[in-house]
């Protein structure tokens, strides 16, 4: 097969997503007979003449004009996501906030509803807590896991239905298809964020998202060293969403794109690591007498297992944990642990260990994580692709020594 032929399979999603990690969406910006996509510093784009960069700036020819709009690293980016993801269009962000954020902004306006649940990561919370209702936009938050009570909401009216699943940091699961039928019904969009799962374990829109979106900060990147977010669904849904991020700003970096694209080269065989190594932890502190709680879908005990099978290829790379003595019993365990970086991230090829007070919902005060269902004893642990042996000797000692 000629790479070019590779490519085109790559371009299409004729091949398996372990594939289209490394191949897809590069190959209109290698140059020069490059093998790798380049990271292109350059503000703005220039043209020979008038009619040219007309034709560009109207669309009528691809190129670009400005890289606050487009950047030829970061489309590498978006079109590798857009692939893997099974969508039409796909954009980026600074930030995964940023991605939720304009997402929020672009598609509501004021006096609309949207219907969202109460576990949502703390700083999209607060989007719907603050922010949007400061401009009119009316919200309902839903018990997580109470599907009748989300349906009921969505049938009231709204706009948009926004879902993450599995949650952070509690690892709650919502059924999408099912929650997409009932927003569709009633006329309204769904968002969905995809971080925890990433695309190799699920992919929302084949699910019935309208949207699907990622902090690329987390997995897609994998490395804690680059902060991103990106954005996928039908294009009319994602043009609405890029014309307000292109006036607003929040444009992801090219270096940060190019960090993203050579990180997303691995993602299959780190999820694939991420997922088995979690899966094994996750059993294995459930049979620990310190530990009272154990937050996981792959689990056959975590309440949505049944969903989380029907959805999901893997169960991610997250779990989180309940100690007996709560902050406390947090603050004696979190220093004793050796292999762990003690950060407010996740996703990295590293273990990442912390609790959701100075994580998740950092600014949220502990009566307000009380009433979302997240304990102060509770640990998140994102799973790197260390050997798992080592992971569990090392929360061996840990555990031994409180
Ligand atoms: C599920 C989820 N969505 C979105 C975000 C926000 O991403 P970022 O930190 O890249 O803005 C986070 C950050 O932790 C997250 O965990």
């Amino acid at each position: 097969m000629s790479e070019d032929d590779r490519n085109e399979q790559a371009e299409t999603g004729a091949l398996a997503p372990d594939t289209l990690t490394v191949w897809a969406g590069e190959r209109d910006s290698l140059v020069q007979g490059a093998t790798q996509v380049p990271i292109v510093y350059s503000a703005a784009y220039g043209y020979p003449d008038v009619e040219t960069w007309l034709d560009v700036a109207l669309g009528r020819t691809p190129g670009h004009i400005y890289s606050r709009n487009t950047n030829p690293t970061v489309a590498a980016f978006e079109e590798k996501v857009r692939v893997l993801e099974g969508a039409e269009s796909a954009t980026s962000f600074a930030t995964g906030m940023a991605a939720i954020s304009d997402t929020l902004f672009a598609l509501l306006a004021p006096g609309e509803r949207v219907v969202s649940v109460k576990d949502t990561y703390g700083g999209t919370n607060q989007m719907f807590v603050d922010f949007l209702p400061r401009v009119g936009v009316e919200v309902e938050l839903c018990d997580t896991t109470e599907h009748e009570r989300v349906e009921a909401a969505i049938a009231s009216g709204c706009k948009l239905v926004y879902l993450e699943t599995p949650t952070n940091p509690t690892l709650k699961v919502m059924d999408i298809a099912r929650l997409a039928t009932a927003a569709h019904a009633a006329g309204a969009l769904v968002v969905a964020d995809n971080t925890f799962a990433t695309p190799i374990n699920q992919n929302p829109l084949a699910l019935g998202a309208d949207l699907v979106l990622h902090s690329a900060t987390k997995f897609l990147g994998g490395h804690a060293d680059a902060l991103g977010g990106v954005l996928c669904g039908a294009r009319d849904l994602v043009a609405k969403v890029y014309h307000y991020r292109e006036i607003t700003g929040a444009a992801l970096d090219p270096m940060a794109a190019y960090l993203l694209i050579r990180s997303m080269k691995t993602l299959a065989l780190r999820i694939e690591r991420q997922n088995e190594n979690a899966l094994r932890i996750a059993r294995w502190l459930e049979a620990q007498p310190a530990v009272t709680k154990v937050n996981y879908p792959g689990l056959e005990s975590h309440p949505q297992h049944d969903i989380a099978r029907r959805q999901m290829r893997g169960y991610g790379g997250v779990l989180s944990f309940e100690l007996d003595g709560g902050l406390d019993a947090v603050k004696a365990l979190l220093p004793h642990l050796r292999l762990v970086r003690r950060a407010a991230n996740l996703g990295a090829v590293e273990t990442v260990a912390g609790p959701p007070a100075t994580t998740s919902h950092v600014e949220c005060t502990p009566e307000e994580r009380a009433a979302m269902g997240i304990p102060e004893g509770l640990i998140r642990y994102s799973v790197g692709i260390e050997d798992a042996a080592d992971l569990i000797a090392d929360l061996t000692q840990a555990l031994t020594a409180l």
